[in-house]
């Protein structure tokens, strides 16, 4: 790489003379100029500029604006992963690399070690703190995993809400398991977050589990079935709900792969699922489960593996437009991130430059020229 980072620009200014904070209390305002712009559901046809200020979009003129040159490229809000694990800060580079400006973790604990995380320039993060499981799961296995998380009842279901809650998880996540919880327990779990005003995810990867999401309310399960579609009557439940499911397609395949399941059991029920999911107008998040665990039997690549969710929704009856949706303004929206997923002034210029169309292939995802987070450039401008 030759290029110099941005903080090494501003190193080098301040190296060369300027008063101390100098570079703090200046406007730092830059604008994108030769862009076709999304607007939620297309690109504009027309060439145009967005311009943001100290970390905002804004519609402010552009003349004093640092300018880019976007090239005729594409100009989309960052991309959101709604489901990953954050065990290492420096995933959230890698992250950054393919436009992936939040990562929304699913189950690392303890909270302080995924806040420590928040950094000026790197993506954004969110967590749920640890998971709540049963004794014995996968899950459970993990070293140092809190003893607090045993959900068993609906009364320790409402002590693991009230500790992650005290502890500063954004949502709640529940591990369901064969073995656990119930669906007393679950629902009390649900009862507790919604009652404190948060969302409820759920980790369902069998028929019977999205069953007991849907009976306890979960306001998200999360992965696909393996073992049987998503049917009528399941679709009945979560449309009734007006749940929000999170497939993590490429996770499901990763799985199947790695255990030498024949294909179609990620072909007649995980993507199968999703189609019957999406064509019922349950709303799908792109999630990669991107981890590094080796606890779980697949371990998606942090950054990249969104892009390969994106793929997978496409193959599934998305269209490109609802793929591209899907990893920005519905998560934001179903996660509450009101300041993010779309390019509108005020909200965070977190943003991804595209050279090519990704609304006619959605594999041109990947054809990233520049990422900025809160306004900081990925690349100096070109
Ligand atoms: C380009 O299109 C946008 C909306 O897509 C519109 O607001 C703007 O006025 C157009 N600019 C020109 C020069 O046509
Ligand atoms: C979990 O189960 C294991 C094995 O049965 C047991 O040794 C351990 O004490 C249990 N942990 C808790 C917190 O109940
Ligand atoms: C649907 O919801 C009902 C009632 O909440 C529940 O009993 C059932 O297990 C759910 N799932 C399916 C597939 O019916
Ligand atoms: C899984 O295997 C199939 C072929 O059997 C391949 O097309 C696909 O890319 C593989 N997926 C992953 C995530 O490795």
């Amino acid at each position: 790489m030759f290029f110099i980072s941005f903080s090494a620009l501003l190193a080098l200014a301040s190296a060369c003379g300027l008063p101390h904070g100098f570079e703090k209390k200046q406007l730092t305002k830059s604008a994108i100029k030769n862009v076709h712009v999304w607007d939620g559901n297309k690109f504009s046809s027309n060439l145009s500029t967005v311009v943001f200020i100290n970390g905002r979009l804004a519609n402010a003129p552009s003349s004093d604006a640092t300018m880019i040159d976007g090239k005729g490229g594409y100009l989309l809000p960052g991309f959101i992963d709604s489901h990953c694990h954050i065990t290492k800060c420096s995933y959230l580079d890698d992250m950054k690399h393919y436009g992936v400006t939040t990562a929304l973790d699913m189950g690392t604990f303890p909270v302080s070690s995924v806040d420590a995380c928040k950094a000026s320039g790197t993506s954004d993060v969110r967590t749920s703190g640890a998971a709540g499981t049963v004794n014995g799961t996968a899950l459970s296995h993990i070293p140092g995993f809190p003893a607090d998380s045993y959900i068993v009842d609906p009364e320790s279901g409402r002590t693991f809400v009230q500790n992650r809650i005290s502890e500063g998880a954004d949502y709640i996540k529940v591990f369901l398991d064969p073995l656990g919880p119930d669906e007393a327990t679950l629902a009390a779990v649900v009862q507790a977050a919604h009652a404190a005003g948060k969302l409820v995810i759920a980790h369902s990867t069998i028929y019977a589990d999205y069953s007991l999401a849907e009976a306890a309310k979960v306001d998200i399960p999360c992965h696909a079935p393996l073992d049987k579609a998503i049917d009528a009557l399941s679709l009945a439940n979560l449309t009734a709900n007006k749940q929000v499911s999170v497939p993590t397609l490429i996770m499901m395949q990763s799985i199947v792969n790695n255990t030498h399941a024949p294909f179609q059991t990620y072909t007649l029920h995980a993507e199968a699922s999703v189609t019957n999911m999406h064509g019922a107008g349950v709303p799908i998040l792109a999630g990669s489960d991107a981890n590094d665990s080796p606890y779980v039997p697949a371990n998606p690549p942090f950054g990249s593996s969104l892009h390969s969710e994106l793929q997978l929704l496409v193959q599934a009856g998305l269209s490109p437009v609802n793929a591209i949706q899907s990893a920005t303004s519905l998560p934001a929206e179903k996660f509450r991130l009101y300041d993010r997923g779309s390019i509108l002034p005020g909200l965070r210029a977190d943003l991804v430059l595209l050279s090519a169309d990704p609304t006619l292939d959605i594999r041109n995802s990947l054809s990233i020229q520049n990422v900025w987070v809160n306004g900081v450039g990925l690349y100096p401008p070109a």
